[in-house]
């Protein structure tokens, strides 16, 4: 069934400190010709000592909420995917709804490591679909920088940190937008292949959070799952990948985008990719790409765009939505056009 919610604003975050390749030539043994030819990824960002999940989550949020032309006192939930909250509790959610002011909106996070978004997303649009909400911020956010392994070279190179937001908002009827088809799956029995402890683990357990993952495992069931969700998600809505102008996948690692797009068979210029700038943030992936595509111009209304995503869990899903057309006012437009400004920039 189709979900009348649709995204009618968008946003996104990166601090400014930038980590290149180079500069882990000199923390870890590793070099730049590997990094690029195993990841893709030339730079990641890296927040600095006072920013935290929430604080970036806001940021990205307070852009979404211009280009959707509403306030945030019209919000009435705010879901965050993350893997990374500023603490355990209160959520992340509940600490942007106070940093921007949305005295009237339900929180609370999820957490579905990278697949956060999509799962975050599919809340608030079924939630909107089924008249609990009316508009709703979904929020991407990690602060991954606190939980990497700086002296582990085979995971270190791979994250950063960085925030997105989408506004979701209720489909008039006759008018473009929703989500077509959604898909979300989870192993939980391949949970050692990428997590991380904490300090509630047992006892008899590191209770250390940080990233411990099997690559060259993850990397084969990414590929298989992403590609494996998108075609169900394509499939119930109907449509095959030339119907669609643009997939947003997570971006973990440039190999895996093209191999998923490959058994796609989609094209690399209908594929949005960022990872090379970004690293993985985790779930602030596809919100941040999805900004960046709308400042780029490479979303029009009515378009059929397709998300997937796959992280620790392990966890995966697609999603196909018919997008409905985001306006960026000139204003609020860096100049780069590569992310949404801030209204003071
Ligand atoms: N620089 C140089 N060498 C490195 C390195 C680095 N940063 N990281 C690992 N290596 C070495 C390994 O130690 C190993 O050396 P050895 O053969 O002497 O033991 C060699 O490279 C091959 O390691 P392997 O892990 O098999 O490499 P790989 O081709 O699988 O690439 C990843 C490693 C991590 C890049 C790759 O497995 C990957 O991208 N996996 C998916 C990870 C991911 O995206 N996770 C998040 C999902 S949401």
């Amino acid at each position: 069934m189709r979900l009348a919610a649709r995204i009618t604003g968008v946003g996104a975050y990166l601090p400014d400190r930038i980590l290149t390749n180079a500069d882990f030539e000199r923390m870890v043994e590793t070099d730049d010709a590997w990094i690029v030819e195993r990841t893709g990824i030339r730079e990641r960002h890296i927040a600095a000592g006072h920013e935290t999940t929430s604080t970036m989550g806001a940021e990205a949020a307070r852009r979404a909420l211009v280009t959707a032309g509403i306030e945030a006192t019209d919000l009435d939930l705010i879901v965050t995917g993350t893997c990374t909250p500023d603490g355990l509790f209160p959520a992340a959610a509940t600490l942007i709804q106070h940093q921007i002011g949305a005295t009237h909106a339900g929180t609370f996070d999820v957490n579905a490591a990278c697949t956060g978004f999509l799962s975050a997303f599919s809340v608030a649009t079924n939630f909107i679909a089924a008249g609990q909400a009316e508009r709703a911020l979904v929020v991407g956010a990690e602060t991954l920088s606190r939980i990497v392994d700086w002296t582990d070279r085979g995971t270190c190179v791979l994250f950063g940190d960085g925030a997105g937001a989408v506004v979701v908002e209720r489909a008039p009827e006759g008018e473009r937008g929703g989500v077509d088809a959604m898909v979300l799956r989870a192993d939980g029995a391949q949970a050692p292949l990428l997590y991380s402890q904490g300090p509630c683990s047992a006892d008899a357990l590191s209770h250390e959070a940080k990233i411990i993952m099997d690559g060259r495992n993850v990397f084969r069931h990414a590929v298989t799952a992403m590609a494996d969700a998108s075609s169900e998600a394509l499939r119930r809505a109907g449509l095959t990948a030339d119907d669609l102008a643009l997939a947003v996948p997570h971006q973990a690692n440039l190999r895996i985008i093209t191999a998923v797009a490959d058994r796609l068979g989609m094209p690399m210029e209908r594929v949005f990719v960022n990872v090379d700038r970004t690293g993985n943030t985790s779930s602030a992936t596809i919100p941040i790409a999805l900004a960046e595509a709308v400042a780029g111009g490479r979303l029009a209304a009515g378009d059929r765009v397709l998300l997937t995503a796959f992280g620790g869990g392990l966890t995966w899903g697609a999603l196909v939505l018919e997008w409905a057309g985001v306006r960026v006012p000139a204003a609020v437009r860096m100049p780069t056009g590569a992310l949404v400004a801030s209204p003071s920039a």
